[in-house]
């Protein structure tokens, strides 16, 4: 998928009334929306069709976690419904990963659409050091999230979500056509939330990041169409 504008607003809204008001606003200023597991669990498949009509691109967050067939399965249901990128748990294993994005190539063939970018997610950014050994994993989050990373392209995914401290580091060591998807970013006009390790947009992309998650810098802001703009143009 060709990035024009690399602006992926998050619906993150718990109705499906708010999550369209939100996509008709900024859709000329932003390149996809991002549903989650909030906006989906209530407003449902629906909601996915819906932000589809309105011809903007879709991202589908749900960190798909099982056994390789479920997955695929559900990977499946996912590309039916056109969307062009989705996640899945890197921690889920090769064989996971491989059924993930065989299914997302093989059920986009049969359907005649095109096929969307599974991404993988490595180590979710409220882990640190000690929450990572207390599940039994190697307590260093850079570590774990090279050697997630690595095991995800052998898979063959051509994506992954990362944290905007964890581009550089990735582009160092990944295949460049690997896509990065970042959240995690501020401008520094917005008030202070729970985002801590932050970089603006423009030191994203020039961090290396293909595309951009942002949530409260627009959908929080006064004027979210006037903010995606404002991002958009400190762009180029
Ligand atoms: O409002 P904000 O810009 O922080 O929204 C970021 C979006 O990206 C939210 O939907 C959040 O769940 C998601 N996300 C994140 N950090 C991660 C993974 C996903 O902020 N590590």
């Amino acid at each position: 998928m060709a990035v024009k504008n690399p602006i992926i607003v998050a619906l993150d809204v718990p109705t499906a009334e708010q999550a369209l008001q939100l996509a008709k606003a900024v859709a000329p200023a932003v390149g996809a929306f991002k549903i989650g597991s909030e906006l989906f669990t209530s407003a449902g498949p629906d909601i996915v069709k819906k932000v589809r009509a309105t011809g903007a691109a879709v991202f589908l967050d749900l960190k798909f976690h099982d056994i390789p067939n479920t997955v695929a399965k559900a990977v499946a249901s996912a590309t039916r419904l056109d969307v062009q990128m989705l996640t899945i748990h890197t921690s889920g294993g090769r064989e996971m990963m491989r059924a993930a994005e065989k299914s997302a190539q093989e059920t986009a063939a049969q359907a005649g659409l095109n096929a969307p970018l599974v991404l993988g997610v490595t180590v979710l950014t409220s882990h640190d050091n000690a929450t990572l050994s207390e599940i039994g994993f190697p307590p260093d989050t850079g570590r774990q999230v090279e050697r997630l990373a690595d095991l995800a392209v052998k898979a063959g995914l051509r994506g992954l979500v990362c944290s905007p401290l964890e581009i550089a580091a990735l582009r160092q060591v990944l295949p460049s056509p690997v896509q990065l998807v970042t959240p995690g970013i501020r401008t520094g006009a917005e008030k202070a939330d729970d985002q801590k390790r932050t970089l603006s947009p423009r030191e994203a992309m020039t961090a290396g990041a293909s595309w951009l998650v942002i949530g409260r810098p627009i959908y929080a802001a006064e004027d979210p169409r006037a903010a995606a703009e404002k991002i958009l143009g400190s762009l180029s």
